[in-house]
């Protein structure tokens, strides 16, 4: 028999148990587009995970960091909504291609705008590749008129895409990464936020290295790179 504190008991319980329901579907769902494209594997984990990376370098709040690491996860999962033939196609898209691959924000916001716990995500899914001097899509927002959450989420996913194989070439190693993030701060991303990334992942790998091998197994750490590659750098 359950006294009153068993009540409270079994309802924190119960609000866990939702919470752990919650995050399982949102991982169901990041999972099944990782799966769709074979360039993202793991990539929708790894995003969500870096982007609480940085919003904890930035000082934000745990309630924050959750609608981070969720917004990560599921920035991409639009694009189940894009061919394959475009997702997966080796080497460089056409025009009209990669005008189709740029519906993929909205189409992310349209599949998880009628799930209301997930509302604070919304804008970092939107968002995640408009570029800090406005020329990058859906909407073409510039600088702090993007919400940081999208921010946050253009900084990591173009990491991420910088440093996974595709089939036609290697991923960057971190310090060519690092290089071409940092031309580009200021005209891609947000210079702050860019370099809040740099200097916490840094220490991350530093601080952490067993934790770091595990998580970024994939990351080449030769260079061998093909020249730079314009679609990399725009996170497709
Ligand atoms: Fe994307």
């Amino acid at each position: 028999m359950l006294g009153y504190g068993g009540h409270i008991l079994s309802n924190v319980l119960m609000v866990r148990h939702l919470q752990q329901t919650a995050l399982e579907t949102v991982r169901a769902l990041a999972n099944a587009i990782d799966a769709k494209d074979n360039y993202t594997h793991g990539h929708s984990e790894r995003v969500g995970w870096l982007a609480r990376m940085v919003g904890q370098a930035l000082g934000m709040p745990n309630r924050q960091l959750q609608i981070l690491e969720w917004a990560g996860l599921l920035h991409d999962v639009g694009k189940i909504g894009i061919p394959e033939r475009i997702l997966n196609k080796p080497g460089r898209l056409t025009t009209e291609e990669f005008d189709e691959m740029k519906r993929h924000p909205r189409l992310s916001y349209e599949v998880l705008r009628p799930v209301a716990s997930l509302a604070p995500v919304l804008e970092g899914v939107l968002y995640h590749h408009e570029n800090h001097d406005g020329s990058g899509y859906p909407t073409g927002l510039a600088g702090d008129a993007i919400p940081l959450i999208a921010r946050i989420i253009h900084v990591v996913d173009i990491f991420d895409a910088l440093t996974s194989s595709r089939s036609y070439r290697k991923g960057f190693t971190i310090a060519r990464a690092f290089e071409i993030l940092r031309t580009d701060s200021g005209r891609v991303t947000d210079p702050l936020v860019t370099e809040r990334f740099l200097t916490a992942f840094e220490r991350y790998r530093a601080e952490r290295p067993a934790d770091f091998l595990e998580r970024f197994a994939h990351i080449a750490a030769e260079a061998d790179p093909l020249p730079e590659d314009e679609e990399a750098r725009r996170g497709r």
